[in-house]
């Protein structure tokens, strides 16, 4: 076939693909209808709302699904510890893990449980348990910043306590039925309608300060724009400002360079706290034990990985692929307020893909997905070993007490800030949802760089021994330093746990201390049990 031909079939083929889509957003779905109702402007609960559209309540509702009919090869809404691969799914039930979670969050509160998502039904619930949040103390160790994106309560929390004051206070303060109805006014309507019109809005205040920052004016934007924009409230990265910057502990997207992991790494060079040459540190989210490196945590980073990926920049939007339109009652349509996994079964990869790839079975879609997550997975897994030998790496160097190189300070500055880097770029993607569907290639090339940074850390160490920890080094990453399965904050409590692994001895013990919390209620104090029956004992 001569060229020309060739550049034709492929023009044509873009085209069709292309038209698929146009015509769809032109001609099948329902213009979003204006509506006047009797809700007050500042409602936030969703059964006030669910009066109103009792249709749309359903759909949330189903959110509330929880249970292996719900699991994908990769995802799903079992929110199963993403570490250890069983705990709690039953028995047998595999998913694909990452064993060195633990390892490289060590010291941070992610390192005590981090689990897959669920539905936004379970946002508060959540968040409540996690143990990430101190239940064990009058003082979460985390601040109210942390409600921002579980409930639309947070307009109403910042006007009364003041933009400077609100983000920093301490997050217990506003867990108890006095301030919150964990079901009612968990992620929901407020969150992105105009009580009043049904609008879609933007209630997130990062969102809004960080697309002002750009010179984007969202009352501006398009329908599409808007179905992208209402996600992109809670499903981006983002890290809590330090008060040399602005506001104590307020939420920031670090958006200003751009959306790529190498923008953001750029970006927080210098937005740590103020230092003695009256410049700026790197920001920092913790230090790391093992290798005493100043690490970021990366989080969720849907709305920047699906923009410049195949579909993002095509114009699909999240609500595309995640808020089907459905027929419901017999004969309305509307849009499904179910948000999850659209590879859930077959009729849901209908509903969304076969919109725009009619001419393809669920089968082979749900093929091509797993096709671009199989090979994300595979270089997430490499990532995550090279990351564990760079801290590894460091610490014996810095450890070295044998002949070291004449510029041994440079290199262990520069391994450390290779270690960071290299993590950064691994989370970017072990963090984003889609374990790399929605923007393969990027997922792609992020995790090589990640691989290529961590391993410039483990040869900065090298040097700096003048290789002298060649030897220690060797071998499998999986022998030297095992896994970590099992870490909780009340395991760090016992000082004996901390000599079960070579890292957790890097640790200090935490104070020992009864659990004071339990979802919305606080413990009475003495002799009740550490943890109630209904707890699992984490
Ligand atoms: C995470 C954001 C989000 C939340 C939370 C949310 N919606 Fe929506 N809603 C949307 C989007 C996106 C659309 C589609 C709008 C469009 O295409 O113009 C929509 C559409 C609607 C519509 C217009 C008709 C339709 O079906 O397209 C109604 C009515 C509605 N939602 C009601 C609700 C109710 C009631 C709740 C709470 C139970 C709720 N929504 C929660 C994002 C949200
Ligand atoms: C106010 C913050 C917020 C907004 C807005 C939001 N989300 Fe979420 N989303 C969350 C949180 C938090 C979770 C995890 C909840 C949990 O596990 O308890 C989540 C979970 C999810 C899940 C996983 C569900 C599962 O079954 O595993 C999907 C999919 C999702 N969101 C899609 C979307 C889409 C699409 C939009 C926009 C239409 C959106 N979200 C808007 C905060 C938000
Ligand atoms: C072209 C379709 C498509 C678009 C557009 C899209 N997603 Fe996804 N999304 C998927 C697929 C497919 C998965 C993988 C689901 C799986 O593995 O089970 C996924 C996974 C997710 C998950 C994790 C679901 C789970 O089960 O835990 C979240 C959260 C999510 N997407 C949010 C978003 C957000 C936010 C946007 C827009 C910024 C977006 N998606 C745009 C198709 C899409
Ligand atoms: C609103 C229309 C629309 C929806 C919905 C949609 N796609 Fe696409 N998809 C497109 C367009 C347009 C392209 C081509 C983009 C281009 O030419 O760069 C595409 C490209 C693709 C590709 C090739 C690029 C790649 O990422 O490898 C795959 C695979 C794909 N879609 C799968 C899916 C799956 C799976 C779903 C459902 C979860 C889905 N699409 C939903 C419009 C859509």
């Amino acid at each position: 076939m001569n060229k020309r031909i060739l550049l034709f079939a492929g023009l044509c083929g873009v085209g069709v693909l292309l038209f698929a889509a146009a015509s769809r957003s032109e001609i099948k779905p329902p213009v979003t209808p204006t509506y006047k109702t009797g809700l007050a402007a500042n409602e936030t609960r969703n059964s006030a709302f669910g009066k109103e559209f009792p249709l749309h309540f359903e759909s949330y509702q189903m959110n509330n699904q929880s249970d292996e009919k719900t699991m994908t090869r990769f995802k799903g809404s079992i929110p199963f510890r993403k570490n250890d691969n069983v705990n709690p799914l039953p028995k047998g039930f595999k998913q694909a893990a990452q064993p060195y979670l633990k390892n490289l969050w060590l010291g941070y509160p992610f390192s005590f449980e981090y689990n897959e998502a669920r539905g936004h039904t379970y946002g508060i619930q959540d968040i409540l348990e996690i143990d990430r949040i101190n239940n064990y103390s009058e003082s979460a160790g985390l601040p109210a910043t942390c409600w921002n994106c579980k409930t639309p309560k947070i307009p109403e929390w910042v006007a009364e306590y003041g933009d400077d004051k609100f983000w920093s206070m301490n997050f217990h303060d506003f867990r108890t039925t006095d301030k919150i109805s964990m079901k009612d006014q968990t992620i929901g309507c407020a969150n992105c309608h105009d009580p009043k019109t049904m609008e879609l809005v933007i209630t997130s205040i990062p969102l809004k300060e960080a697309l002002a920052e750009q010179g984007i004016d969202w009352t501006k934007a398009t329908r599409n724009e808007m179905r992208g924009y209402v996600c992109g409230q809670c499903h981006v990265e983002y890290y809590f400002m330090e008060k040399d910057h602005g506001p104590n502990k307020k939420p920031k997207f670090p958006w200003a360079n751009g959306k790529n992991p190498d923008d953001m790494y750029e970006y927080y060079m210098d937005k740590g706290p103020k230092n003695a040459q009256g410049g700026f540190d790197s920001f920092a989210d913790w230090t790391h034990p093992v290798s005493k490196t100043r690490m970021l945590k990366a989080q969720h980073p849907e709305f920047e990985t699906w923009g410049d990926g195949p579909h993002g920049a095509a114009g699909v939007s999240c609500a595309d692929c995640h808020m089907p339109y459905k027929r419901v009652d017999g004969k309305k349509k509307i849009s499904s307020h179910l948000w999850t996994s659209p590879l859930r079964n077959d009729e849901m990869i209908r509903d969304t893909c076969g919109n725009c790839h009619a001419d393809k079975t669920p089968a082979y879609l749900r093929g091509r997905v797993e096709a671009t997550q199989k090979k994300t997975y595979d270089q997430l897994m490499t990532a995550q070993d090279l990351s564990v030998k760079a801290h590894e790496a460091v610490r014996q160097a810095s450890e070295w007490t044998g002949e070291k190189a004449a510029n041994y300070d440079q290199l262990m500055a520069e391994a450390r800030e290779w270690v960071r880097k290299g993590q950064f770029f691994w989370d970017y993607v072990s963090a984003e949802n889609s374990v790399g569907f929605h923007n393969p290639v990027k997922a792609l090339d992020t995790l090589a760089k990640s691989q290529q940074y961590s391993q410039n850390a483990v040869n900065a160490a090298m040097a700096a021994t003048n290789f002298g920890i060649g030897k220690t080094l060797e071998g499998d990453i999986h022998t030297l330093v095992p896994p970590i399965l099992e870490w909780t904050r009340k395991m760090q409590m016992e000082p004996e746990n901390l000599q079960k692994h070579i890292w957790t001895k890097y640790l200090t013990p935490l104070p020992k201390a009864e659990r004071v919390w339990h979802l919305q209620e606080r413990l009475p104090k003495g002799d009740a049990p550490a943890v109630p029956a209904n707890v699992s004992a984490k």
